[in-house]
């Protein structure tokens, strides 16, 4: 969608507050009491009968979304929007609301991939959070050759167009983005906006920002801040100053990426603890963590409990879904591997939010691709199914072929089809059982039509 910069617009979609409350009671149903309690904004109820099964849920019933960041381009993956609808309460464009995404020439605003995101959270009920505002990374050529004037009206305006565009559908905006330099200074980093403006542009474009949509949350949001340290400091000192003169500001949000080089701090709580205390609702908003098995594990579990320590901490969000899309994608830093597998992370988090995914027992699964055999027009795939730490006695794992391709036959395992002819999910031929860590496989034929691509693995669910 693409429109030129003229204040309001009128959206081809339904009313978004009526499809956001139409579908945020469908979503609350599937939640339960304590989701519904908690999302509509009234104190959650303490010790639910049952613990919830998914992030979103259990979180919810501690007051709190769980977030992931989306890519447009990855909505039409079968596992990647089951696992998302799933298991998470609110979305952040992961690069479709940046400046060069949404005003690449002056004046002409491009909404499409960002508009796809936010109706398909409107559609699950979930919540959105807009990433992000004034930035100096992912800044189009034209804005950095303005003068001052020029530059001022351009931020304004840019904010504007944005904010309205959005209007009572985002939840929280990052409204500007990483403008502290790293290290020991607690300067401003170097930018058009700094260079230029000078100071007092955060302020400019936090007041133009509550102007533009005034039910918004705003965010001050930037990374290596998680821990007390210079950079913090001068951030903190910002947001102090910032309530003592009134200029509008609701959250911070804290990045969030870590790795062994940049653990997460053992003030983590702390610090967010001193920003909340300032009367600003705090919030993780990149998470990640470079790693794998238990050491990840226990860190992403520190993570959520000091979040869950923090009152004014209202939500997580992790940068991705899977491993698989990640930027930091080598250091396998999310929750699900790259094919929608749960990792040791997600039971990790899903056990610190209070919640259970497995009946109060342990039963889970594993799968992994490989190809076989190859011919000019097919070739043969292997999955490899393990048991976790229990045993299990079914599972099921959905197997989506992409474009052009088609399975021709099946071994070892019982498929059922959905209506398009694409996702396959294999069963158990007879017993599924399988002992604590032991494994099977099933195959089966895939006519490319062209196209030799491995098929989506969805994640594996063991009973
Ligand atoms: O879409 C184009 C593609 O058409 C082209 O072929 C390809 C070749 O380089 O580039 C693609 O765009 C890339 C884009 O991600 C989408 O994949 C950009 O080059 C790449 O720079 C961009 O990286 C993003 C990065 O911000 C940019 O600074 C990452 O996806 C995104 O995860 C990352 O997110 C940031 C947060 O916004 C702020 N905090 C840090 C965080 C991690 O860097």
């Amino acid at each position: 969608m693409i429109s030129t910069a003229s204040g309001a617009r009128s959206r081809s979609r339904l009313s978004p507050r009526a499809t956001v409350r139409r579908n945020s009671f469908r979503r609350l149903l599937a939640l339960g009491v304590g989701g519904l309690l908690s999302m509509t904004g009234v104190v959650a109820l303490s010790g639910p009968a049952q613990a919830a099964s998914t992030l979103g849920g259990s979180a919810a019933a501690q007051g709190r979304y769980f977030g992931a960041a989306v890519a447009a381009n990855h909505l039409g993956e079968t596992p990647y929007v089951n696992t998302l609808n799933t298991e998470f309460t609110s979305v952040t464009p992961e690069n479709e609301m940046k400046w060069d995404a949404l005003e690449s020439s002056r004046g002409t605003f491009t909404f499409g991939a960002a508009d796809r995101i936010v109706s398909h959270a409107q559609q699950q009920g979930m919540q959105v959070r807009g990433h992000t505002l004034v930035w100096h990374s992912q800044l189009p050529g034209w804005v950095g050759t303005l003068g001052a004037a020029d530059l001022r009206a351009a931020m304004n305006t840019h904010i504007t167009e944005v904010m309205r565009h959005y209007k009572g559908e985002i939840h929280s905006w990052d409204v500007v983005n990483e403008a502290f330099q790293d290290g020991g200074s607690g300067e401003r980093r170097s930018s058009p906006f700094q260079n230029k403006l000078g100071d007092g542009y955060i302020e400019e474009a936090f007041r133009t920002a509550r102007a533009a949509d005034p039910a918004a949350k705003l965010c001050y949001n930037d990374y290596n801040t998680d821990g007390v340290n210079a950079k913090s400091n001068a951030v903190y000192n910002m947001v102090k100053d910032f309530k003592q003169r009134g200029v509008p500001i609701d959250c911070v949000g804290f990045q969030s990426h870590f790795n062994s080089n940049s653990p997460v701090p053992g003030d983590y709580r702390q610090n967010l603890q001193r920003f909340a205390d300032l009367g600003v609702d705090v919030q993780i908003t990149e998470l990640d963590i470079e790693g794998s098995g238990s050491a990840q594990a226990t860190s992403y579990g520190n993570v959520v409990r000091a979040c869950l320590a923090v009152s004014r901490c209202t939500g997580i969000t992790t940068w991705g879904v899977t491993d698989k899309y990640s930027w930091r994608s080598s250091g396998t830093p999310l929750l699900f591997d790259d094919n929608y597998n749960k990792k040791p992370a997600y039971h990790a988090v899903l056990t610190a939010l209070g919640g259970s995914d497995d009946g109060g027992g342990t039963r889970s699964c594993t799968v992994s691709f490989a190809k076989q055999e190859q011919w000019g027009d097919r070739y043969n795939g292997k999955v490899t199914v393990t048991a976790g730490s229990s045993a299990i006695s079914a599972w099921s794992v959905p197997v989506t072929v992409g474009s052009g391709q088609r399975i021709s036959a099946t071994w070892n395992g019982t498929p059922s089809w959905d209506s398009s002819g694409m996702v396959m999910t294999m069963r158990p031929n007879g017993n599924g059982s399988l002992a604590a860590g032991a494994s099977t496989s099933f195959g089966f034929t895939v006519m490319t039509g062209g196209n030799t691509a491995p098929p989506a693995l969805g994640g594996c669910t063991a009973s």
